[in-house]
């Protein structure tokens, strides 16, 4: 998947997160858990909770709004809106139309993605690749979740990991040499039951007893998700690297779906990677999903964390089973030039 015609790469970067702060200690006068336990397993201190009247489509119109600001854009000026999400607004029409017609965009198509906590980086590929045909100048691809709304707050094994968010890229054309190098994505349905939403689909339709039951909340099996985790984002990361003649040694900032300090720290240690090249910030922000790798992007971009011509990779896993990476070059050059 490399050898696109011209260089792609981000061109602008946003992000938001609902202003309502979650901490372990709330969550310890909701279930029977302690911030030691939940700090020491996952490595988080709290996360964000969206209010009632916020949805994906909120969260996700707020980043893009940011993210075309931070690219000197207009939102007439995108082509197409991609969302990962797994908490659309509503099961049709897609979020990404939501989204459209909230920034004001032209009457241009969009769709929604569904690859779990990957479907950033799937987007990110899918963006990446039209861009680089030239079918579209500027795509906005966008990771959006509000997992609050499908978490059971009596279920304290999943409810002490997730937190809301959205984080949003513009896609365009940047300097011969820069912008994504590779791309590297995997699926394996032999793994849906590990996480899932079980009810509200068309196969177990929502009835009182799906909701009696809470099937309409996250079920996993955070063992088996955990060894998976690790694994999938070694591969990946070793897989988009070598597509583009690279190895661990040369990425300069990994950015890993932030689910838990203690796997993206055993993710590190089996790359070799040393611990100050990966950015987490899930203390602060949870699993936010779809959203967790462009939030993280944006705030290692914020802290001065990303350098001219730096190595950076993006790395996902999630519901599906999903996972993949990709390999970037960055580039401030394009924000300069605007
Ligand atoms: N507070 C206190 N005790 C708890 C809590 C809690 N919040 N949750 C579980 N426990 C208990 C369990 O009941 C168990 O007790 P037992 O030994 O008496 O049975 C004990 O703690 C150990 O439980 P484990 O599940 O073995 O704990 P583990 O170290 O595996 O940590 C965790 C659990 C944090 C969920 C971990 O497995 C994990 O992070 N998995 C990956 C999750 C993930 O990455 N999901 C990503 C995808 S999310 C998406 O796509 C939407």
């Amino acid at each position: 998947m490399t050898g696109n015609p011209r260089a792609v790469g981000i061109i602008g970067l946003g992000s938001c997160v609902p202003e309502r702060v979650l901490t372990n200690a709330d969550l310890e006068r909701m279930v029977d858990t302690t911030d030691e336990w939940i700090r020491t397993r996952t490595g988080i201190r709290e996360r964000r909770i969206a209010a009632d009247h916020e949805a994906t489509s909120d969260l996700a119109a707020a980043a893009a709004q940011r993210a075309l600001a931070d690219a000197g854009l207009a939102a007439t000026d995108v082509d197409l809106i991609l969302v990962a999400t797994l908490t659309p607004d509503m099961a049709f029409p897609a979020t990404a139309n939501l989204v459209q017609h909230h920034i004001g965009a032209r009457a241009v198509p969009g769709f929604d993605l569904s690859a779990g906590c990957s479907g950033f980086v799937y987007g990110l590929t899918v963006g990446a690749q039209l861009v680089g045909t030239g079918l579209y100048q500027r795509v906005l691809v966008i990771g959006a979740d509000v997992l609050s709304r499908i978490t059971d707050w009596t279920d304290r094994s999943t409810c002490v990991l997730f937190g809301d968010g959205a984080g949003a890229a513009v896609l365009g054309s940047v300097p011969a040499g820069s912008g994504f190098l590779a791309f590297a994505l995997g699926g394996d349905g032999a793994g849906a039951e590990l996480l899932n939403l079980p009810a509200g689909g068309s196969r177990r339709p929502a009835t009182a007893d799906t909701v009696g039951h809470h099937l309409h909340f996250i079920r996993m099996q955070g063992n088996e998700v955990f060894k998976f985790g690790v694994r999938a984002m070694v591969d990946a990361t070793i897989e988009a690297l070598g597509k583009c003649g690279l190895t661990p040694r040369d990425i300069d900032l990994l950015v890993p779906h932030q689910a838990n300090i203690r796997i993206m720290d055993a993710a590190a240690r089996r790359l070799e990677i040393p611990l100050d090249r990966v950015f987490a910030n899930v203390d602060r922000f949870g699993n936010t999903s779809a959203a967790s790798v462009p939030i993280a992007f944006d705030q290692a971009r914020r802290e001065g964390r990303v350098k001219e011509g730096a190595i950076i990779v993006f790395v996902g896993f999630g519901a599906g089973l999903t996972w993949g990476a990709t390999v970037l070059r960055w580039s401030e050059a394009p924000w300069k030039d605007r």
